[in-house]
């Protein structure tokens, strides 16, 4: 049934038909063409991606009904006067208030309307009208930097020109940074081809059942459909995966489904309701079986083999240094415990998307956001049996990963779809189905014992880590054994005995996740490091300090550190801070943290660029890493300009399969390391060439190879003589302080970058990370009852607000890494390493309470922020 409507759009009256069932949000996208209004959980009305004015005043369009708007005046970010987007676009982009950006054109026309309102607006208040919006990268500090500097400039004051100095060290502004606070940079979903059919997925309700039958016939009988394809569509290879080929893209007929994001089967149809109708068509029999959710009931022996590609064991990582239990039994003081960590969900606030167009070569022309785009590419060949070379990639940068866009999700069932329709089509997940599909943060048990001697050195750690991987292997294998490399985390331990066990069960799968098994690690450790100070009688600054690694001792791993170790540069940067907090009587816990830099551990791996010179005297910079919001691409930028000293503005980033630049995935915050070493070395032959006195339109066409490859890395465990699992680690140290009612109030956190390429981004990443670090402490949880998450409501899964945020000082400091590009090295993931142990550490100190299972949702800094504490009155 469809109705008419009539309203004003921007200034021009709009009438059309829409839709029953149909949100305004669906009217504005896709009748009206208007993309700064996006949808991050439509139709839930909670992270504010939508936003738009009605009558001049803000309202979330994907829970409003298109008959709302009858007859009102709608603005969106497309309406206001140049002026004005000139001077919203300045302001973020001068506070570097964005990163992904997805979330920023609602956070943009939220800005407007708070400082319409209200010419001063206080910190306070902004933070308050955020509240329906969620940033899942920034941590709010920029953003709220951004919304009082348009308030600043319409009260008469200037906005700092966007930095252009392209140089190291230089706060240049994000690569596109107007374009996407106005809305205007395209993700995958915003992409329209013509004739595109629209794509939708059947996904099992079942965590484990036997399917006897798919009936297609009324979903193919709804008027608009054009295929629907099954698992006997796929013309080769079903199975695939990051590690291990345990993933189908389809289940089959007679198959068992295995966790609640399994895929039975993916419509194609005219439009995005109609195929989301047909999908709910697809008639799937069961046989429901009982599920396996437990970890351990998983490695029991004669327990049911899970996945059929592997045993249920999917990986054993074992470390032994010295004799830790002759160590621990001569130790001065022992501590032990069992900690326990939770399933997250990354909530990037893009959910997947992905755009197959057969090309008029014959050749299938994908449009992704996968965090590799050449592993995509290789994964959707494979499933298709065609040559990778017939497949045309492009990473469209996306919005927001955080580890959750390794794996594929849905580019294989697109691919397919357009194979067989040879039609371009899009498929976009809904919030629902993004959670339900991709792998999450696991959950790991952690059992610690550690010793120290009297004076609190530490002697000895034995430990057991636990992980469920869930239904695929996806590399959660990986995850533990980081966990295990770095379970001793920035500490000199002498004797070491650990296992860390990842086995599969019928949960949803579990795989990267910014800090890959180290935050949870350091959750258990650092709870010991405070308990032994506490036996010891040391302060717990200083027990950290007398056990620092330096240059010469030995890593978790077995690794002898040659260079770049800056935890006691971090240590000592906090230092004053910790005192002063003591001094004032506060509860303040400190943690430490060291993240390896390149995925390492006998992998080789590799950077690839490009530079092309254009005709037009620019020059596009091809790289293989994904641009997800942390600044990348801008980073890759500065260190060729740095080496050519052309200007920032001459280089243009981009990420597809004109090369073969395949890296892998952008994962192990390894862009910068790999990446930034192909763009020198590229960077440095067109140096050599303008040195000679040829200029760029000389060199036009010139195409400019850059190579580097990481290749002395060790297996963990490997019998050599030189151990080396890593090239390199980031290294930090944070304080936690809160205030008389408990609360977190202030975090510290001291970075070591290496070199520090661009500090605006880098303190950037630092802060996302933070807040993200605070919700994974106190209030971040995907529950799931027999393997189906419980909720999917944004609300409900606990990722922070901006008024939930306390103040977070970032304090960068360098230690240069002799093999990182000009010294640097990542820092994408580090920034939450230690953030949970520190939360937990002041918490202790708070009342008392060591609290070793996160979140930590009793505490009283997690009840203030659902608005449960402290009392009325209080
Ligand atoms: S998409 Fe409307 S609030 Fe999230
Ligand atoms: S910049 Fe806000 S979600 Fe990425």
């Amino acid at each position: 049934m469809t109705m008419q409507i009539e309203f004003i759009l921007n200034g021009t009256r709009r009438r059309m038909e829409v839709r029953e069932g149909e949100s305004f949000l669906d009217t504005l996208r896709e009748r009206c063409g208007i993309t700064s209004v996006k949808s991050g959980c439509s139709p839930e009305g909670r992270c504010g991606c939508c936003l738009a004015l009605v009558n001049g005043q803000p309202k979330t369009t994907c829970a409003m009904s298109p008959t709302y708007a009858n007859g009102k005046h709608i603005q969106t970010l497309e309406g206001l006067d140049d002026d004005e987007r000139d001077e919203i676009a300045a302001a973020f982009t001068a506070t570097a208030g964005l990163q992904c950006g997805f979330c920023i054109p609602g956070i943009a026309l939220r800005a407007k309307h708070i400082t319409d309102e209200d010419p001063s607006p206080s910190r306070e208040s902004i933070a308050k009208a955020l509240d329906n919006h969620l940033c899942r990268c920034t941590g709010y500090v920029k953003i709220l930097d951004a919304v009082e500097l348009l308030a600043e400039s319409k009260r008469g004051g200037m906005i700092p020109a966007p930095c252009t100095d392209g140089r190291v060290g230089q706060p240049l502004a994000r690569i596109g940074s107007p374009d996407t606070v106005l809305g205007l940079k395209p993700f995958v979903d915003d992409t329209v081809l013509p004739s595109m059919l629209h794509g939708a997925v059947t996904l099992s309700p079942h965590a484990r059942a036997k399917v006897l039958r798919i009936d297609t016939s009324r979903a193919l009988a709804l008027p608009g459909v054009k295929c629907v394809a099954t698992a006997a569509d796929v013309p080769a290879e079903r199975w695939n995966g990051m590690l291990y080929n345990d993933w189908p893209a389809f289940i089959a007929e007679g198959e068992e489904v295995r966790y609640v994001g399994d895929v039975l089967a993916a419509v194609a149809a005219v439009d995005r309701h109609t195929a989301r109708q047909a999908a709910a068509l697809v008639d799937v029999t069961y046989e429901v079986l009982p599920p396996t959710l437990d970890p351990a009931e998983a490695l029991l022996p004669g327990a049911r083999q899970i996945n059929p590609q592997h045993a249920n064991l999917l990986g054993h990582t074992v470390i032994q240094r010295g004799d830790a239990a002759a160590a621990l039994a001569a130790s001065a003081h022992v501590v032990s415990g069992t900690w326990q960590t939770q399933r997250i969900e990354h909530l990037f606030l893009e959910p997947e998307s992905a755009v197959a167009a057969p090309m008029p070569d014959g050749r299938l022309h994908m449009r992704t956001q996968g965090q590799g785009i050449f592993d995509d590419r290789r994964q959707v060949a494979r499933m298709l049996g065609v040559p990778i070379e017939q497949i045309f990639i492009e990473l469209v940068p996306n919005g927001g990963a955080f580890g959750g866009k390794e794996d594929m999700t849905i580019q294989a069932q697109t691919a397919l779809l357009a194979h067989l329709t040879q039609a371009p089509v899009k498929l976009t997940l809904s919030r629902e189905e993004s959670i339900r599909m991709h792998p999450k943060r696991h959950p790991i048990t952690l059992q610690y014992t550690m010793g120290c001697d009297k004076e609190g050195r530490l002697t000895a750690l034995k430990a057991h880590l636990l992980g469920d991987s869930g239904a695929y292997g996806s590399v959660g294998a990986k995850v533990l054994e980081r966990a295990a490399g770095h379970a001793c985390g920035a500490y000199r331990v002498p004797n070491v005995d650990l296992e860390a066990f990842a086995a599969y069960t019928n949960n949803p799968p579990c795989g990267a996740m910014r800090g890959f098994g180290v935050n949870q690690a350091h959750f258990a450790l650092e709870a010991c490091l405070d308990e032994l100070a506490k036996k010891a009688g040391l302060d717990r600054w200083e027990i950290r300090w007398r056990n620092a690694l330096e240059v010469g001792d030995t890593f978790g791993t077995g690794q002898v550190l040659e260079k770049s170790v800056g935890i006691r540069k971090t240590l000592l940067a906090v230092k004053p801070h910790y005192e002063a907090a003591l001094r004032e009587g506060r509860a303040v816990g400190i943690a430490c943290g060291v993240k390896n830099s390149g995925i390492g551990n006998g992998v080789v791996e590799y950077g690839k660029a490009r530079l092309v010179v254009g005709e037009d005297g620019r020059i596009t910079l091809y790289n293989g890493f994904t641009e997800m919001g942390q600044g990348m691409s801008t980073v890759l930028v500065q260190l060729a300009v740095e080496s050519t000293g052309l200007p920032a503005s001459t280089f243009v980033p981009k990420v597809d399969s004109t090369f073969n630049l395949d890296c892998g995935q952008t994962t192990g915050s390894r862009g910068t390391l790999l990446g930034g070493r192909a763009v020198l070395d590229a960077a440095g032959k067109l140096r050599r060439d303008l040195d000679a006195g040829r200029t760029l339109a000389d060199l036009a066409g010139t195409v400019y190879e850059g190579e580097t490859s990481i290749r002395d890395t060790t297996a963990l465990g490997a019998k050599v003589d030189k151990i080396k699992t890593h090239t390199t680690f980031g290294w930090a140290t944070q304080v936690v302080m809160l205030d008389t009612f408990g609360r977190v109030d202030r975090v510290v956190a001291a970075h070591d970058a290496g070199r520090v390429l661009n500090p605006a981004l880098c303190s950037g990443q630092i802060e996302g990370a933070v807040q993200m670090g605070l919700g994974y402490a106190l209030t971040e949880e995907l529950r799931c009852e027999d393997g189906m998450p419980v909720t999917f409501k944004l609300r409900d899964l606990g990722v922070l607000r901006a008024q939930d945020m306390p103040t977070v000082e970032v304090i960068l400091v360098e230690d240069p890494e002799p093999e990182g590009p000009m010294g640097a090295k990542g820092v994408g993931e580090i920034g939450l390493v230690p953030t949970a142990a520190a939360v937990a550490s002041a918490l202790e100190m708070f009342d008392g309470k060591r609290r070793m299972t996160l979140p930590m949702k009793d505490s009283p800094a997690a009840q203030a922020m659902v608005g449960c504490y402290p009392p009325e009155g209080a």
